[in-house]
């Protein structure tokens, strides 16, 4: 896989595929506005030094899903926006690929131009290669090197992540590079005891990983919507939690396997139940076997937060993926906030993976800086530590 460095970008048309698929929300006056920036901010080590080499760069990025046509609510119009004050210049957007042809042809070597949602682009996510290559040769008519720097599309066949790649000499930038560095690095040989805390709602989301881990790891703590199944698996009423009572069997095997090996699964000891999915909804600490019915279980109990900070702590190497409850409503946010504090406290190795524990960390005031690693691969992440060959990758590693 190259790096940046290998390539002579000078004055040269470089294209960077980014991943500024960030979150949006309304303001009060009905602009969108980005809520939390973390991915744009990720992409500037390598935007910097392609600036610094006087390149000039098209940006492709999606934003959504807007399944091949045109959505405004979709538009990269904010992120455009937000770019320009990050850099310090205007970066325009392109509306589309003939527009990005004529705004390349008019920026001066060190600027930028971002095309539209690559995504309002049919062929982008095309299935038929065929398709997805014509996409990739129209963009790479733009360029004259590939740049994959979007670690969290890294795992989708896609125009602009793995057929372009193939059309242009190409290299990692700093961010797909420091992610493969640390997520090889937790495939390899992580310092011991290797402890991964998994939480997020759903468990038919996390099987694979849950799989590809119980080998691999010392323990696993498990917590948000997801712990209920693992509950549910040993007996336990869970009241009107989130249940997939279809994974019941999947989950028991994991248990059985992990008891084999000898790994612990740590499940919650106590639980926060509301009777309702509100946050001013009446609120209990119950022991996790004695969630009364009509409640719902929406985080981790204290007494469990403690447990998981205590292996956090003590752990060599530890990943973080998937909030531990309803963090986004104050009442339910301790379990997360206690583990996302013991992660920047711990003296181990630490890995945030997933877009919503990164936006935990940062939604609830965490030191970023203390974390070694914030991941920007929600799925992307998953799937390296599910050990699964992630096609972006391997096209930049067969890259001439
Ligand atoms: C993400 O948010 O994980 C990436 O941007 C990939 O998005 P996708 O799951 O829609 O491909």
């Amino acid at each position: 896989m190259h790096a940046l460095e290998d390539l002579d970008v000078a004055g040269k048309v470089v294209i960077v595929r980014v991943d500024f698929n960030v979150p949006l929300a309304d303001d009060e006056s009905g602009n969108r506005i980005i809520t939390d920036p973390g991915r744009i901010e990720a992409a500037l080590p390598t935007l910097d030094y392609l600036r610094d080499q006087g390149a000039r760069v098209l940006l492709i990025a999606h934003l959504g899903r807007p399944k091949g046509s045109v959505d405004p609510s979709l538009s990269l119009a904010p992120v455009a926006e937000a770019l320009s004050q990050y850099l310090g210049t205007v970066v325009d957007l392109a509306a589309d690929i003939d527009q990005a042809r004529t705004l390349l042809e008019r920026v001066s070597p060190g600027e930028m131009v971002l095309l539209e949602n690559i995504r309002f682009d049919p062929r982008e996510t095309s299935k038929d290669p065929l398709e997805r290559a014509a996409l990739a040769g129209e963009l790479a008519e733009l360029g004259d090197i590939y740049v994959s720097d979007g670690f969290g599309v890294v795992h989708r066949e896609q125009a602009s992540v793995t057929d372009i790649a193939r059309l242009l000499p190409s290299a990692a930038g700093r961010l797909v590079q420091r992610e493969s560095e640390v997520f090889g690095s937790l495939l390899g040989d992580p310092a011991r005891p290797y402890v991964v805390v998994l939480g997020g709602s759903k468990v038919s989301d996390k099987l694979s990983v849950i799989g590809n881990l119980i080998p691999r790891v010392d323990r696993l703590l498990i917590g948000g919507g997801m712990a209920f199944t693992f509950l549910a698996a040993q007996g336990y009423s869970v009241g009107d939690s989130l249940l997939e009572s279809d994974q019941i069997p999947v989950v028991e095997g994991f248990l059985e396997q992990a008891e084999r090996r000898g790994i612990e699964v740590a499940l919650p000891v106590d639980v926060v139940v509301a009777d309702r999915f509100a946050a001013d909804a009446q609120v209990r600490v119950v022991p996790a076997v004695a969630i009364p019915d009509g409640w719902m279980g929406l985080d981790i109990g204290p007494a469990t937060a403690k447990r998981y900070a205590e292996r956090i702590a003590a752990a060599g190497t530890v990943v973080w993926n998937g909030p531990m409850g309803v963090f986004e409503m104050t009442p339910f946010a301790s379990g997360t906030r206690t583990v996302a504090e013991a992660m920047a406290a711990a003296p181990g190795m630490t890995v945030v993976g997933g877009g919503d524990s990164a936006a935990a960390i940062r939604t609830l005031g965490i030191e970023e800086s203390a974390i070694d690693h914030i991941s920007t691969g929600g799925g992307a992440s998953l799937e390296f530590l599910e050990g699964k060959e992630l096609p972006g990758l391997t096209v930049l590693e067969d890259s001439a």
